[in-house]
């Protein structure tokens, strides 16, 4: 016994010292962690506080230059392809994967092209873009690539890349319609591997009570067709007239449906094959990149632009449609000039696995699924939201990260609407979620009998498109 009496202070001095050991080793290899982001980080800093103003607008970017007037030069050559809009296409020649998917025009505060990138979040590699306009001139714009900030730090981001028209003569709008292509810096004289179409973002007059809606990448074989009809006819009796959706994969009888929505008009539906690897290099699917391409690609025809999921349905309480809502709550302000931008909605959760409401009017999700959670969610989280497109210039899942100059967001109160989010699962973290405290909530059937006709004549229609 005695040696062991001896032996334990010893043993924990060599304890400590490895402690120790371990405790400067944390700290050396942080601090070369730190120094290397540092050393990489070419972006400038973007804090909280300049979150919400338009901050593209930077100082000290150098002018573009005309390369040849008549686009007969050899380094100015148009790819053997036709400009290509919604499809991920690579920019050769940079260290890291490089993608472009589309293109719009930006005339609000800085003339740009802006194009709807994926790349590396911090040291991304230095780019140009070549801009072949309707009228033959070739021009050769500095770019400037700018992470899209909700990236999780994850390798890879959903970026912008603005390709600046400052010094060169040329407006914003002389660029509709043109072919624009991303090369590497380091590389300029390579022949272009991808080219996109410039496409417009002037808002068209009489779309202020329009409202679109953008959705997030559908991925894992997406197969809730059953319920997506509901979700479809829901959202076009509370105003919707057209939804953007990104087609990642699908299910064959989603993917019928879908194209069935498609054939009336009412669906556009994109690729979304992105080569970077969804959850480990970058956020789910890239999802931000699709969000701020909905972003743009509406701005020219949503007088609002709704982004929801599809188990999510924003139900006002008063009224009867979400432009009706909208108008409403913009007129409250005073001076109108003052009314926010962007409206955020509340999340409750409606689990699918509570009891069915016994005063359920018809056989839909929407009329039995009436319990949900007694106190919503805080605002921003999981939250959802409706904007006016012209006045965003950056989104997120949640919130609108960044506005145009003036614009802003504000809550909506949970007694004019709601956002309803049907889920199948509890979410994560250990608790048992069908305890939390819940209530009654039947807003959702005010719309049912009339939802019920519209769900049924649909589910006709679609027995004769798709009949597996
Ligand atoms: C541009 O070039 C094409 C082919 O060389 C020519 O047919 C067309 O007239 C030119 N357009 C203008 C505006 O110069
Ligand atoms: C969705 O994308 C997949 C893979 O690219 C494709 O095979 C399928 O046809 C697409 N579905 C629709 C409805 O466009
Ligand atoms: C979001 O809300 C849930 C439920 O109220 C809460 O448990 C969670 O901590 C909140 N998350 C954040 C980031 O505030």
């Amino acid at each position: 016994m005695k040696w062991r009496a001896r032996a334990a202070p010893y043993r924990a001095k060599e304890r400590a010292n490895i402690s120790f050991f371990i405790f400067v080793m944390f700290f050396a290899v942080f601090g070369v962690i730190v120094l290397t982001q540092l050393l990489l980080l070419e972006r400038p800093n973007t804090s909280a506080s300049s979150r919400s103003r338009y901050n593209e607008e930077l100082q000290g970017w150098e002018g573009s230059r005309i390369e040849t007037g008549n686009g007969d030069g050899g380094d100015s050559s148009i790819p053997a392809h036709a400009p290509l809009d919604a499809v991920w296409q690579p920019v050769a020649g940079t260290r890291f994967r490089f993608y472009v998917y589309s293109a719009y025009v930006e005339r609000r505060s800085v003339a740009v092209v802006r194009v709807i990138a994926a790349t590396k979040t911090r040291g991304p590699d230095s780019v140009i873009c070549r801009l072949w306009l309707p009228d033959n001139r070739t021009l050769t714009l500095k770019a400037r690539v700018k992470a899209i900030r909700e990236n999780w730090n994850l390798k890879y981001s959903a970026t912008y890349v603005l390709c600046l028209l400052r010094d060169t003569g040329v407006k914003p709008q002389d660029t509709v319609g043109a072919s624009i292509s991303v090369l590497a810096a380091n590389s300029p004289n390579r022949s272009p591997t991808n080219l996109l179409i410039v496409l417009d973002t002037e808002p068209k007059s009489g779309i202020e009570e329009t409202l679109h809606i953008c959705v997030k990448p559908f991925h894992f074989s997406y197969n809730r067709d059953d319920w997506l009809v509901e979700w479809f006819e829901f959202n076009r009796l509370l105003g919707a007239s057209h939804f953007y959706m990104y087609n990642e994969s699908l299910s064959t009888p989603v993917g019928c449906l879908l194209d069935h929505y498609r054939k009336q008009g009412l669906v556009t539906l994109l690729p979304w094959k992105l080569p970077i690897i969804s959850k480990v290099e970058i956020r789910t699917e890239g999802q931000f990149a699709a969000f701020n391409d909905c972003l743009y690609r509406s701005m020219s025809k949503a007088g609002w632009l709704l982004v929801i999921d599809v188990d999510e349905l924003v139900v006002p309480r008063r009224e009867r449609n979400l432009p009706a809502l909208l108008t409403a709550l913009r007129a409250s302000y005073s001076p109108p000039s003052k009314a926010p931008a962007a409206f955020l909605f509340r999340n409750a959760f409606f689990y699918l696995r509570w009891d069915d409401d016994t005063e359920a009017p018809a056989s839909l999700v929407t009329a039995r699924k009436t319990r949900r959670w007694a106190t919503p969610h805080a605002l921003k989280n999981r939250s959802k939201y409706a904007l006016r497109p012209r006045d965003a210039v950056e989104l997120g899942n949640h919130f609108v990260w960044e506005h145009s100059p003036g614009a802003s967001s504000a809550g909506v109160p949970t007694e004019r609407a709601l956002l309803h989010h049907y889920r199948i699962a509890c979410e994560y973290g250990g608790v048992n979620c069908l305890t939390v405290p819940s209530t009654v909530d039947r807003t959702a059937h005010r719309w049912s009998e009339e939802l019920l006709q519209r769900v049924i004549h649909e589910r006709e229609l679609l027995i004769k498109d798709c009949p597996a």
